[in-house]
């Protein structure tokens, strides 16, 4: 897992008066919002004797350990230790780290590193979102699946024929082939556009001048941002869109909470959006059931092991963007970290470490950048 990248904590609506515990690449943190509304993150482990924050309650602006009281603001520092009594001076190590956080997209994102600001991998931009003629709905799963093997198979051209019968015809015709690939790169990841044969629009509701009603190359495009998001543009007709963004979330190796953007152009009365979600949530469950059985039960470092052919290069330029981040030092070292969990707290550093000394938690420990082995 990787630390250094915008991850989704949470939906906006859900976060309210309480903070919440979330895990987001193996590690524990907090969520709450001070008396302003404004979202915080933290580490939560107490730098004092490592309770849960989480368990505690949000006075003001601080979020007060439930063990011995102490406040913590939301950049993480200290701003009362109970047991000293009033007006004391707070010791500098009394700070947990905090992170960057942002409300985007109904969603709250966490930065989950020590990387200064103009140097951080931005969130994956929705140009749709909230633009005229568009409409946008927002839904989350949450399986027992490895993130990377997710990404994978969601830029994968070759699994929507078998894996989702609305997207193709399970195999049925006999000059099926995927196409060339219209490769997009990025400086955050890789994509392609394609034509891909499709059966016709099924709903008779979108049975309106623009559908299709017979099968038909359709334009579709797909690719990775960052480590864990993934874009998806499916133009059934010339004037109909459908803009899918998936911002995953591991929770750990095994577990992977992913939140999903379905923007569209067409049927954008509000009446239409649970179908949409109903239908999302159809054929992610389909790409779940493939998911949820593949082994090894994460993803290979390389294609070794596997058998690589053509269509899955993008599945190769994923797994290069991954190599080239653990170059820079941002792969957590997750066995590590197992191997000591139980006299080790860890924390992921957030950027005030680059600034300041003398922190109560370990920084998580990081690969050396010898990648895939
Ligand atoms: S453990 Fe948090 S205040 Fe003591
Ligand atoms: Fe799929």
């Amino acid at each position: 897992m990787f630390m250094n990248f915008w991850y989704p904590a949470e939906t906006s609506a859900a976060l309210g008066g309480d903070p919440i515990k979330i895990r987001i690449i193996g590690q524990d943190l907090v969520i709450f919002r001070d008396a302003d509304g404004t979202a915080h993150c933290l580490a939560n482990t107490c730098c004092h004797r490592g309770a849960s924050l989480a368990g505690g309650r949000v006075l003001g602006d601080c979020l007060q350990c439930p063990y011995h009281g102490w406040q913590f603001d939301g950049d993480g520092m200290c701003r009362r230790i109970p047991s000293l009594g009033p007006n004391a001076k707070i010791p500098n190590r009394a700070r947990v780290d905090a992170y960057p956080t942002q409300e985007r997209y109904g969603l709250v994102f966490v930065f989950l590193g020590d990387l200064p600001e103009e140097e951080r991998p931005p969130i994956m931009e929705i140009e749709e979102y909230e633009q005229p003629g568009w409409r946008s709905t927002l839904q989350w799963f949450e399986w027992p699946f490895n993130y990377k093997r997710s990404v994978e198979n969601g830029i994968d051209p070759a699994h929507n024929e078998f894996v989702h019968p609305t997207h193709g015809f399970s195999g049925a015709n006999e000059d099926y082939k995927v196409g060339p690939l219209d490769m997009r790169e990025t400086e955050w990841g890789t994509g392609f556009f394609n034509k891909v044969l499709a059966p016709p629009l099924a709903e008779k509701r979108m049975q309106q001048e623009s559908a299709r009603t017979e099968a038909a190359y359709i334009d579709a495009g797909t690719g990775h941002h960052g480590v864990a998001s993934i874009w998806t543009h499916i133009h059934p007709t010339p004037v109909m869109f459908i803009h899918q963004y998936l911002y995953e979330a591991p929770v750990d190796e095994h577990n992977t909470r992913l939140f999903l953007i379905n923007a569209r152009n067409f049927l954008t009365e509000p009446e239409h959006d649970e179908r949409f979600k109903q239908r999302n949530a159809y054929v992610a469950e389909q790409d779940r059931d493939v998911l949820t059985e593949l082994l090894p039960t994460l993803s290979p470092p390389n294609n070794i092991t596997e058998t690589f052919v053509a269509s899955d290069h993008p599945i190769g330029r994923y797994r290069e963007h991954l190599k080239d981040w653990e170059k820079r030092g941002w792969r957590i070292d997750r066995q590590a970290i197992a191997a000591t969990r139980h006299e080790t707290a860890y924390a992921i550093p957030s950027p005030a470490r680059r600034v300041h000394k003398g922190w109560a938690l370990t920084p998580v420990p990081i690969m050396t950048g010898t990648a895939s082995s």
